[in-house]
């Protein structure tokens, strides 16, 4: 499965402390915890043993990971150190959990369950010092991750799904805007709509422009293209990202990573911005049937104006994605 080799989202970074934290992903119970150093590890949340699940156990002061059942510590490296029940017993290099490589990024934990692709999903704005970084989520959301994906790139639901909000039923037209193919996915550029409210901070409705990259199989940037004439173009553009962990082909876990130049305003008024906009997509597209995203473009009618959510449907074909699809 080509989406094994991918990273996932599986948890904030905050929320993997001294405890194990089981999450779920493309299906797999999966194991979080720290080890001496702090460094996040991710193993199968499978004991080799008697199949216990690790993350009911504890990390010890060691800093190993210990199994609720018999005992059995684990290292880092998912070796087996200690059987408890055979004190001078030396666990053989065979005993040993199944471990997957794991980092932190964006705010979140990341998991890849094989070799595969070597790089996060890129956001370009997470090193830009005049943004602010802050997490949105997590959304427990019964869709597939590439039906969330495509929401996050259309634009002609603004006026109903976010009427008053995001878009208005007196100004529903989508001006042409372009979409090119990248390495990662697809960019679309000139992607404008009238906005009653775009953010936290609008005044008055303006018209907005974005553009929106699909960075991976299940990850997408918007960036707000600076207004002429505003502070915005000495070079900062907020971002939102859009990363989604697949738990299984229609359900996903849901986060957003916003970087904006509001650093006054506390985290959850922000946050409270990004909910009130998810929560109001998030009935519909569960609504939406087949919950796979369809890959044949006769199988669904398509526009000019959804030509993103067309190049989506391609980069996914192309990129041998089969999780969440049909
Ligand atoms: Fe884990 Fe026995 S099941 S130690
Ligand atoms: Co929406």
């Amino acid at each position: 499965m080509v989406e094994s080799g991918l990273w996932h989202p599986v948890a904030l970074a905050g929320d993997v402390a001294q405890a194990p934290v089981a999450v779920q992903v493309l299906e797999q119970a999966v194991v979080l915890w720290r080890n001496a150093a702090g460094v996040v590890q991710a193993f199968a949340d499978q004991c080799p043993h008697r199949g216990a699940r690790l993350s009911l156990g504890r990390v010890t002061p060691q800093g190993q990971l210990e199994c609720p059942y018999h005992g059995w510590q684990f290292a880092d490296d998912g070796r087996c150190t200690q059987v408890p029940a055979l004190p001078t017993f030396v666990p053989p290099p065979g005993h040993c959990a199944r471990t997957f490589a794991a980092r932190e990024a964006h705010g979140l934990v990341w998991v890849r369950m094989q070799d595969g692709v070597a790089v996060l999903p890129a956001f370009a704005a997470e090193d830009d010092t005049r943004l602010r970084k802050l997490n949105c989520g997590p959304y427990d959301v019964a869709a597939s991750a590439p039906r969330i994906i495509e929401n996050f790139l259309d634009m002609s639901h603004f006026g109903f799904v976010h009427e008053g909000w995001l878009g208005s039923r007196d100004a529903t037209a989508i001006d042409d805007y372009r979409v090119d193919a990248t390495r990662t996915g697809l960019l679309a550029t000139g992607c404008k709509a009238w906005q009653p409210q775009s953010n936290l901070h609008s005044t008055a409705a303006a018209q907005v422009e974005y553009t929106y990259e699909v960075t991976a199989p299940f990850a997408a940037v918007l960036t707000k293209v600076p207004e002429a004439g505003t502070t915005a173009v000495d070079g900062w553009r907020e971002s939102i990202a859009l990363f989604i962990c697949p738990i299984t082909p229609v359900r996903s876990r849901v986060w957003f990573r916003l970087a904006v130049a509001d650093f006054d305003s506390p985290d959850e008024k922000l946050q409270a911005f990004q909910h009130t906009i998810f929560t109001q997509d998030q009935p519909v597209l569960e609504s939406q049937t087949p919950q796979c995203l369809p890959l044949d473009l006769r199988a669904e009618l398509h526009t000019a104006a959804d030509k993103a959510s067309s190049a989506y449907r391609r980069f996914l074909r192309q990129s041998g994605i089969t999780f969440g699809v049909c």
